[in-house]
This record gives C-alpha cells, sequence and structure tokens, in this order.
C-alpha cells in the first residue's frame, strides 16, 4: 500500500538509496538528505520543532511516501510552516521529490495532493508553490493539483538567472474539524503581524 508517514528507521536504507539514485541522474531540482553525513532524522525532527535551525530557514515538516508491499521510499515532502523573503520566490511553502526510478507513475501528482492535505490541517492558505520554468514534470503535477501560475521571476541560483514559476493554491478553511497545530497557530500570528 502506498501512503505517507513521517520518516523513520524502517526506510532509511531505501531513502539512501533513493539518495544515490539522484546523484547518480544528476538531478538536482530536489534534494534529498545525505544520510551519510548527518543524523536524516534528527534533522528532520530540528526542522518540526523549528530547534537548531540556520536564521534563513524556517521549520518544516518532513514526509515521506512509502509502498510497504515493498519497503520501498519513494518521495519526500516538506511543508514549511511559513514563507520568508527568498521562499516568496524560490521554494514555496512545499517541495517534494520522487526517487527517479518511480518518476512517472503517479507518485509526484499524488505526493503533492497528501502535501496539501497536511498544509491544509496547518491552516496554510493560500499555498505557494514554485518550480524551474523548464521542469515541465513538476509544472504538470503542480497544476493537476489545481494550481494557478501567478508569474515567472528570475532568479539567481548558484550563480546562474534561473526562470522560476510561481504557482498558488486556496485552500477553503470551512471545514469545522480542522485541527489547530503549533505551526498553523504561528502562520496566523504571522500574516497579522
Ligand atoms: C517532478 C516530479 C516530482 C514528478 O514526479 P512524477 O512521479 O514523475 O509525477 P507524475 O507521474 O505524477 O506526473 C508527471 C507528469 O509530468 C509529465 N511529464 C513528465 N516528463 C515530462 C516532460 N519532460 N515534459 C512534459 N511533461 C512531462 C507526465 O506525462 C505526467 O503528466 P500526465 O499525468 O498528464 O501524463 C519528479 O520528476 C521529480 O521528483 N523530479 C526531481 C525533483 C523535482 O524536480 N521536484 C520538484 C521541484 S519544484
Amino acid at each position: 500500500m502506498i501512503k505517507l508517514i513521517l520518516p523513520n528507521e524502517e526506510y532509511l536504507q531505501s531513502y539512501k538509496e533513493a539518495y544515490d539514485e539522484y546523484v547518480e541522474n544528476g538531478i538536482s531540482t530536489y534534494s534529498f538528505t545525505d544520510a551519510l553525513s548527518c543524523d536524516v532524522l534528527a534533522k528532520f525532527d530540528n526542522y518540526r520543532n523549528e530547534r537548531n535551525l540556520k536564521p534563513d530557514r524556517v521549520g518544516a515538516d518532513y514526509y515521506w511516501l512509502v509502498d510497504d508491499d515493498r519497503l520501498l521510499f519513494i518521495g519526500e515532502t516538506c511543508v514549511r510552516h511559513r514563507l520568508n523573503d527568498a521562499l516568496l520566490y524560490n521554494g514555496g511553502h512545499i517541495g517534494y521529490g520522487i526517487r527517479y526510478s518511480e518518476w512517472n507513475r503517479g507518485y509526484g501528482t499524488k505526493l503533492l495532493a497528501l502535501a496539501l492535505e497536511k498544509a491544509k490541517e496547518m491552516r496554510i492558505s493560500p499555498v505557494l508553490v514554485t518550480c524551474n520554468d523548464d521542469n515541465l514534470a513538476s509544472a504538470r503535477v503542480i497544476e493537476k493539483n489545481g494550481f494557478i501560475l501567478e508569474d515567472k521571476v528570475m532568479i539567481s541560483e548558484d550563480g546562474k538567472d534561473v526562470l522560476r514559476r510561481r504557482y498558488w493554491k486556496t485552500i477553503s478553511q470551512a471545514d469545522p474539524c480542522f485541527p489547530r497545530s503549533r505551526a498553523s497557530t504561528k502562520q496566523t500570528e504571522d500574516k497579522h503581524q
């Protein structure tokens, strides 16, 4: 069964293999964490709890899409607690990556949909996602999830000019069953500052 889980030891080996697939195939539009150079699970825990982060980083909740029949890590998403000036143009609220060997099977579309459910629980709306203008697969995933293209902005990345698409989606807050989370409270406070 395909499911979204909190990162855990059980899938760490498979995660490392997905990291290697990205390195071998030169994928840089999303980065899995190098589990050989740091404690991945501790890093995610710090992001979730907004602990020991560099000043330019915001808190984020990381999730893994896995296939528990194959004990396979399929993809990762991070849902950021809020935007900062940099994320407004490069990164947005949600990042995601599917392991190279599982592309074009619908997983990217599913992962973003599941990330949106998390954003909804966190009362983040509207939600911003960004992608490189030439990342057509990602643009397709974003558009299939109902996002609207606002603009394309030129940003500087590793000394190069890169055109980024910025997409927004408003999530209805009408559901009375919304849980109130730590992150969502912060998001609401930030908006009113
Ligand atoms: C972008 C990414 C998440 C897509 O994941 P995926 O599992 O392949 O996505 P899906 O299978 O759900 O959908 C891909 C869609 O893009 C389309 N697509 C794939 N390659 C394409 C290309 N080169 N040009 C145009 N469309 C393309 C597919 O046909 C599919 O659309 P369809 O369902 O209408 O046929 C995956 O390629 C990835 O992880 N890339 C590296 C990390 C990354 O770029 N993350 C996003 C950062 S913004």
